[in-house]
Order: structure tokens, then C-alpha cells, then sequence
């Protein structure tokens, strides 16, 4: 039986029937990386207006910036907001990229509905005993849990890694059982940030490992995967950015194609920070250029919430394809 569940009096839900549904329904939940009220206020209008299930999620980096209690009263506005919309869509609250079992424990406490704790740069057996720990602990408190296994490259806030390992399917299964893990993120070739892939001009990045994918789909068949790294870096906002003082050369992501064959498959959670961070970031420089004598920032963030509303419905409708999925 649960003990104390933090969450439920800020109106969250963990992840457990989102990925259920996202499971058999072949789409997955999209989870949005946020620090700011326009970030927030963005992903809870497309995904109200979309009909569609929602993953907040913050980083620790992001924690710190924004206020862990500040954090906590954003969440439960978000869920009000959404209510007072009209709209019954199920939020989750997730701490991306825990690094502590500490860390997991205080936003457990704060009112997070699931939490990551992301021992993948650890050897394996540490991983196990610490992702193992945060899950007695979060299952007590009815929070769900996502692992990862396998080294995805590239800056997420503090956290930098220089070099990829792709997840070894040999070792998902003992990893999930002996864990108690609720899903599990692997490394099939995405990284974080913008900078995903090395191409020449005209050349296309490379495939997406969907054969180590479906390996791990046939050790645990049924079982939640998580994709992180999945940002498309779309290439007007790129040109917008450098056209206004930016400087964002070779910037590649995700094709959407790939995003939909993932989708489709046992990845349930799709992770999207950076396609956030640039929508809002070029509209804002565009907004600034084309009016330097405005200084209200109502009116330039206003203007970067407004494409972040855009993108989300169009990813949540036509990439991750968990638009209308409230019945
Ligand atoms: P992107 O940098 O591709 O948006 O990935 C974000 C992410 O995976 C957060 O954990």
C-alpha cells in the first residue's frame, strides 16, 4: 500500500496508464522540457487545445533556475489551467536526468508524479543498485520511474557527454527486473541539443538504430522505451535565428519520419527540449529586430509562446500522434 502521495493535491498523475494507453494505442506521450511561465503556459494551451496526454519535465538545472517551490505551484497552476480550459488532459510532472537518489527523494516530496534517475554513465551494477533504490522509494509514494541504459551524446544543461553508447540489448532485461524500473530510455543514435549529427551540406544525418530497438523490444516485449535526444532542430528556426544576429552553424536533429516510425513502435515517451528552446529563441530575436523600440516583454515573449503553442500542437498531432487520445 502507498504511503503519503505527494502529487495528487497539485492534480498529477504518474505515467503508468499514459504509457499503457500509448502502448496499445501505437503513439507516444510527448514530455516538454520547461523553465519559464511562456514554456508552461505554451505546452498546457497546445496540449488542452490537441486533446492530448502531457509529461512537464524539468531538469535539475532547470529546478534550480526556475525555484523548486516556485516549480511546484507552476505545476498545479498548469493542471488548473488545462481544468479551467475545459480540458481533462492527464499531466505528469518528471524530473529529467536525476543524478541522486537525494535529488529524486526532494522533487518526490515537492509534488513530482515520476522522476528519471539516469545512472547510464555508472558501471552496470551501480546502475542497477541505485536506479533500484530510487524505485522502492517512488513505488512507496506511487511515483513511477524512468532508467536509462546506454550513453546518449551532447549538453543538457550541465550534464555533457562527449560520446555515445548504444544500449546493449543483452542487458535490458536483467536491468528492468532486477530495477523495478516503470521505463526504460536506451541509446539508438539521437543525442541532446541541437547539434545532433555531423553532415555535409545536402547530405541527409544518419538512420536511427531501429535494429537495436526492435532487439530490446523482443527481450521485453510491451514495455515502455523512452527516446531522448528527439528534437528535429527544424530548419526555419535555425535560418530565423541566424538571419537575426544568431550563429548556429550545423545544426541538425530527428527527421519527423523517424519520430513517427518510433512512435508507432514500444516508445512511449518522446523527450523534446531544444525545438522548444529555438521556436521560442527566433521569434524572439525576430520580434526584437523588427521592433527596437519595444521593450515591454509581454510583447517579445508573448511572440515566442506563441510558435511554441504551434510547434507542440503540430508535433502532438503529426509526429508523435498523441493528439485526441483522451477516450
Ligand atoms: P533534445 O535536445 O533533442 O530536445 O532532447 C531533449 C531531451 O532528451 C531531454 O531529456
Amino acid at each position: 500500500m502507498a504511503e503519503e502521495t505527494f502529487y495528487r493535491e497539485l492534480g498529477l498523475v504518474n505515467t503508468r496508464d499514459m504509457f499503457e494507453k500509448a502502448m496499445s494505442g501505437g503513439y507516444a506521450i510527448p514530455a516538454y522540457n520547461f523553465n519559464n511561465l511562456e514554456q508552461l503556459q505554451a505546452i498546457v494551451q497546445a496540449c488542452a487545445e490537441t486533446a492530448s496526454p502531457v509529461i512537464i519535465q524539468v531538469s535539475k538545472g532547470a529546478r534550480n533556475y526556475a525555484n523548486a517551490t516556485m516549480l511546484r505551484y507552476m505545476a498545479m497552476g498548469a493542471v488548473r489551467m488545462a481544468r479551467e480550459m475545459g480540458s481533462e488532459i492527464p499531466i505528469s510532472l518528471h524530473l529529467d536526468h536525476g543524478d541522486s537518489f537525494e535529488l529524486c527523494q526532494s522533487c518526490i516530496e515537492s509534488g513530482f508524479s515520476s522522476v528519471m534517475i539516469d545512472g547510464s554513465h555508472l558501471p552496470y551494477d551501480e546502475n542497477v543498485a541505485l536506479t533500484r533504490r530510487v524505485v522502492e522509494y517512488a513505488h512507496a509514494h506511487d511515483v513511477t520511474v524512468e532508467g536509462e541504459l546506454g550513453v546518449l551524446a551532447g549538453i543538457e544543461d550541465e550534464v555533457v557527454a562527449e560520446h555515445s553508447t548504444y544500449t546493449k540489448p543483452e542487458e535490458v532485461e536483467d536491468f528492468v527486473s532486477k530495477t523495478g524500473v516503470d521505463s526504460l530510455a536506451i541509446s539508438i543514435g539521437t543525442s541532446h541539443g541541437a547539434y545532433k549529427f555531423k553532415v555535409a551540406p545536402g547530405e541527409e544525418p544518419p538512420a536511427l538504430r531501429f535494429d537495436i530497438l526492435s532487439e530490446v523490444e523482443k527481450r521485453i516485449p510491451g514495455f515502455p522505451i523512452v527516446l531522448h535526444g528527439a528534437s528535429s532542430v527544424v530548419p526555419a528556426y535555425v535560418e530565423l535565428i541566424n538571419r537575426y544576429g544568431g550563429n548556429l552553424e550545423g545544426a541538425v536533429g530527428v527527421s519527423e519520419e523517424q519520430l513517427r516510425r518510433a512512435a508507432s513502435s514500444a516508445v512511449c515517451k518522446i523527450n523534446i527540449d531544444s525545438d522548444g528552446r529555438l521556436a521560442m529563441t527566433a521569434k524572439v530575436r525576430e520580434y526584437l529586430a523588427n521592433n527596437p523600440k519595444d521593450f515591454d516583454p509581454r510583447k517579445y515573449l508573448g511572440a515566442g509562446r506563441q510558435e511554441l503553442i504551434d510547434l507542440i500542437s503540430h508535433k502532438n498531432r503529426n509526429v508523435v500522434g498523441s493528439a485526441d487520445r483522451l477516450a
